[in-house]
């Protein structure tokens, strides 16, 4: 039994619960797809058995490469872009301290984790060079393909930079090369530079790809215990793969109930939460939805808010804009620390009738008061709570969220395993830029600039 639990009761003055159960013999058989790779995109699904295909030694290595890492460097950077780096920066984010960056070094026991290679900004790149001027540091390239664009050229910069600092041997020993086991540009390099190599299977594409080396060595760097991470992931694919109904299996329970409402025109999926640390883990599902989702036209549109801020934002469209959303909502029970509200004598803020109370309790009637107002302004709401946040609670999260997208995909009829959309500005941005083979691309797209 995990402990992940999903609630559809909030949807359903607008769907009816017969809708849901008309669903569930095709959301089973597109679970069955998964399981016996018969669907679409069936070369991908390698992600569906990984969990319990990790054994210990390959927990062990990869903690082994970590504790090497954090011995030489203050800052580990993770070069990557899409699924090469979302999964890693969304576990670590939401296990990580609030504050981690900004502890003293004595009081961290691991390496600051900075990202490069999701983006082209100049100044961005040039102020982590500031920082990694005065910083022992190390790092890891992420690429799949090995030729994505953003991270080649974040990793051609850093890499002059590190050989420059260190001296190109002692680089040599601070750069993990992550990608696939033969083809790319990526592969070449490191196998001619003789970079420490780890794998990313062929049959798991970058979005599925947080419990490979892909997530599991940033997440180990970072401290954070990957059995256990993969522990709550074995334990999710356990109860999504074995249990055939909506009654105990909450991955079924989520595709379906999204599809439903989507089609009944609620087109657009806002996820929420109420801890500021899962910010990056509604980024990692945004790419796992949309990515997966979005094509042929067709397509729940995945959008995210960080609430109580987002309330004072966002809020106002989702509880009087347009009626085509619904909010599923990422509820976590306890809070690992305590804090309580203290009594006030002047009580100029008239707080004083929640003095002693936890914000933890404050937190969750803001979520509850949100709720129904959101549902009263026509808006459903899908809950899906975790006990706590630790690496267990985010195994089984990552897992449920996966499942639920391949049988989501499935009954949207798309491949949810490729992503042909993504090729389109690549082509552009290269004709822009005079790419060598692009020479009439380039001439035709200047006319439309
Ligand atoms: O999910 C995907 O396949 C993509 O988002 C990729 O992860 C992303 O484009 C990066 O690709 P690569 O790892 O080949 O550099």
């Amino acid at each position: 039994m995990t402990n992940l639990k999903v609630d559809i009761s909030k949807t359903l003055n607008f769907i009816e619960m017969k809708e849901i159960e008309s669903l569930e013999n095709e959301a089973v058989s597109n679970l069955q797809k998964l399981i016996d790779k018969t669907g679409k995109g069936n070369d991908f699904l390698g992600w569906v058995n990984l969990p319990s295909e990790i054994t210990s030694e390959i927990i062990q290595d990869i903690k082994n490469e970590a504790e090497k890492i954090r011995k030489m460097a203050e800052v580990y950077v993770v070069v990557g872009i899409g699924g090469s780096y979302l999964g890693s920066r969304a576990v670590i984010e939401a296990l990580n301290h609030n504050f981690s960056n900004q502890l003293n070094e004595k009081d961290r026991s691991h390496p600051v984790v900075l990202f490069a290679g999701n983006n082209i900004s100049e100044d961005y790149l040039s102020e982590l060079l500031e920082i990694l001027d005065k910083k022992d540091y190390a790092m890891t390239v992420i690429s799949k393909s090995g030729t994505t664009t953003e991270p080649a050229i974040a990793f051609r910069i850093l890499k002059n930079h590190i050989e420059k600092k260190y001296g190109k041997a002692e680089a040599v020993k601070r750069i993990i090369a992550v990608t696939d086991k033969a083809r790319g540009a990526l592969k070449q390099l490191a196998t001619d530079e003789g970079y420490k190599t780890y794998d990313i299977p062929d049959d798991i594409g970058g979005r599925f790809s947080v419990l490979t080396p892909v997530g599991l060595l940033p997440i180990a760097v970072a401290g954070f215990d990957i059995a256990k991470l993969v522990e709550g992931a074995k334990n999710m694919q356990k109860e999504t793969t074995e249990n055939k109904s909506i009654k105990n299996n909450p991955a079924l329970l989520y595709a379906i109930t999204r599809n439903i409402l989507y089609r009944k025109n609620k087109t657009i999926e806002i996820l929420a939460n109420y801890q500021p640390s899962l910010m990056y883990l509604m980024e990692w599902w945004k790419q796992l939805y949309g990515e997966s989702e979005g094509k042929e036209n067709k397509g729940i549109i995945p959008v995210s808010v960080n609430f109580t801020a987002d309330l004072h934002s966002m809020g106002q469209y989702i509880q009087e804009g347009l009626r085509n959303i619904f909010e599923t909502v990422i509820s976590v029970e306890q809070s690992k620390k305590k804090l309580t509200i203290p009594v006030d004598a002047g009580n100029l803020d008239q707080l004083n009738f929640l003095s002693g109370k936890r914000l933890q309790e404050v937190n969750k009637m803001a979520e509850l008061g949100t709720m129904l107002a959101h549902i009263d302004g026509g808006v459903p709401n899908i809950n899906i709570s975790i006990p706590i946040l630790n690496e267990e609670s985010i195994g089984e999260l990552i897992y449920f969220f996966e499942i639920a997208c391949g049988i989501s995909g499935y009954i949207l009829q798309v491949n949810p395993f490729d992503q042909p959309g993504v090729e389109a500005y690549k082509k552009n941005m290269f004709a822009l830029l005079g790419k060598p083979g692009f020479e009439k691309q380039t001439e035709e797209i200047k006319k439309r600039l």
